[in-house]
């Protein structure tokens, strides 16, 4: 039997990267999942790739209302909600020259907004004492500097003091608020960041990679199903006695 048997499960920018990868551990481990994201394409391909026990629909983060409306309808479809992963994310540079008011809130209202009023949406359908969980998938540069990518950071900083005081809140109703700081980890928004920092050095990727794992201590990115075995135990009754914490998963980038 899995570990997440029985239980429902919504994972926000399902459809790539470290999302797809917890949509498909928790299906294989008997989850009922749904996903979401704004590309139809990608959360089908995700969908049909996990045969058929996931199911899709497109949703804007940025869009509080249809946030917290489509939650509630998740949780009609499949008779309740155990599990939000607050997942989706955008990141990229934003000097403090350079970023336009326009970035600097794309970016705060999709990480930390928008995660946000899922979890209030979550948390109205999810039952007292019913294996509750929320969980916020963060960065370590929630709690040490990227320069020159201070949106991401103080979005995601941010994010930690929302599962803080979430967990607070909830924690009378049997509910569990964490995050995950993942440090590099290969995906499409690392890609994009590696070419970023290479970019900005005046290298190519490959000249540029050393230097970026030269502050890796174990000198390696993570696969995404290294986050997502860690989703796994925070939704199970493995993590029961967690909450409020922050997984740190960074190859020792940063150690708290
Ligand atoms: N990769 C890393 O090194 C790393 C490190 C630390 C933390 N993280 C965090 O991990 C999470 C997943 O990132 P990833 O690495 O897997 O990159 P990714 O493949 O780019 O995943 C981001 C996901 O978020 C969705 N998304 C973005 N904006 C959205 C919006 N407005 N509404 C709905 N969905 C939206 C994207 O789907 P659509 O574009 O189709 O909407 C995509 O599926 C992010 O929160 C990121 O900050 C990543």
């Amino acid at each position: 039997m899995g570990r997440l048997e029985g239980r429902v499960a919504l994972v926000t920018g399902g459809g790539t990267g470290i999302g797809r990868a917890i949509a498909e551990r928790f299906a294989s481990e008997g989850a009922r999942v749904a996903i979401c994201g704004r590309r139809e394409e990608k959360l089908k391909e995700t969908a049909d790739a996990i045969d058929g026990k996931v199911t899709y629909f497109t949703l804007d983060m940025r869009d509080l209302d249809a946030v917290e409306r489509s939650i509630s309808a998740v949780a009609d479809e499949h008779g309740g909600l155990h599990v939000l992963v607050n997942n989706a994310g955008i990141s990229g540079p934003t000097p403090y020259e350079e970023v336009t008011h326009e970035q600097w809130r794309d970016i705060l209202t999709t990480n930390l907004d928008g995660a946000y009023f899922a979890a209030r949406a979550a948390l109205r359908r999810m039952k007292d004492h019913d294996h509750g969980r929320i969980i916020n998938i963060g960065t370590i540069g929630a709690h040490t500097p990227f320069p020159g990518w201070t949106a991401y950071c103080a979005s995601k900083a941010a994010l930690v003091g929302v599962t803080k005081c979430l967990a607070m809140e909830v924690a009378a109703r049997g509910i569990t608020v964490n995050s995950i700081l993942p440090g590099w980890v290969k995906s499409d928004m690392s890609d994009a960041g590696v070419r970023s920092i290479a970019a900005a050095m005046g290298k190519s990727v490959e000249e540029a990679m050393p230097a970026i794992l030269a502050d890796v201590p174990l000198g390696r990115m993570s696969d995404a199903d290294e986050v997502a075995a860690m989703a796994v135990h925070l939704a199970s009754e493995d993590g029961r006695g967690m909450t409020g914490s922050s997984v740190v998963i960074s190859n020792g980038a940063y150690m708290n």
